[in-house]
């Protein structure tokens, strides 16, 4: 190789390998997000530059948005879009509540997004933080939270491989409650406590008293279930 060439090479192609991928992700999320003039976008990329640890990328991997824009345009269809309050339990970062809150198509007064893991909350409102004012993120136990004396519009629990009853968390609202809920047949991931193995079987193990929605999503390693109904 000609001298040139590879002077070439040093000038054209930084070698980004000693340097924190953060740094670089941010800039390309933030002029991706002046683009597409995208407050989302622009939430992903305050995530990345204030949470270093936040494992943001699997959160927000093609196959997790695929799963979210699912719902949200399932609900959407199947329900409308008006609602005074929505709960989004085990909601993690705070990736579907960025979306409904994102999409023009949806009124929403209020989303709290709780979670067990007190590690998360403070990510999901960076990331929501273009809708701060209708945005709450809350550290909690969804078997601890009270249906009852709040009810709330819409409960969306799309972790329910997460949690081990789904009954008995179910049995927490009162008759008639509004759910979204999302579980998979992903038996080999560890974290997984409560995969189903179809639709069926979901359908079973929740037992809503009415079903607007019950579909499949097909992915490469598993599918992805998801019941909308009343409890
Ligand atoms: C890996 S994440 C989300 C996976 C799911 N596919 C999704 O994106 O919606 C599962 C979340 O459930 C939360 N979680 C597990 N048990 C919970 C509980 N009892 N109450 C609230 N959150 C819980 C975990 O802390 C975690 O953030």
């Amino acid at each position: 190789m000609p001298a040139y060439n590879s002077r070439i090479m040093d000038a054209t192609q930084p070698c980004y390998a000693d340097e924190d991928w953060h740094e670089h992700a941010f800039d390309l999320t933030r002029g991706i997000a002046v683009y597409c003039r995208s407050p989302l976008v622009k939430g992903l990329s305050r995530v990345i530059a204030k949470h270093p640890e936040a494992d943001i990328g699997n959160a927000f991997n093609h196959k997790q948005v695929a799963c979210k824009m699912w719902a949200r345009d399932s609900l959407f269809e199947r329900v409308g879009g008006v609602f005074g309050e929505i709960w989004i339990v085990g909601g993690w970062y705070g990736v579907l509540a960025a979306m409904l809150l994102d999409d023009p198509r949806f009124k929403i007064g209020l989303i709290e997004n709780s979670d067990i893991d007190p590690a998360v909350g403070e990510i999901a409102e960076t990331l929501n933080h273009a809708h701060e004012e209708r945005f709450r993120a809350v550290t909690a136990d969804m078997y601890r939270l009270d249906y009852v004396g709040r009810r709330p519009d819409l409960v969306v629990n799309t972790s329910c491989e997460h949690i081990p009853d789904i009954r008995s968390w179910l049995s927490l609202m009162p008759k008639g409650t509004r759910v979204l809920l999302q579980s998979n047949n992903y038996f080999a991931e560890p974290t997984h406590i409560a995969c189903v193995a179809c639709l069926d079987a979901f359908g079973e193990l929740a037992g809503l008293s009415h079903i607007d929605f019950a579909g499949e999503l097909p992915m490469k390693k598993y599918t992805r279930y998801m019941l909308i109904g009343r409890v």
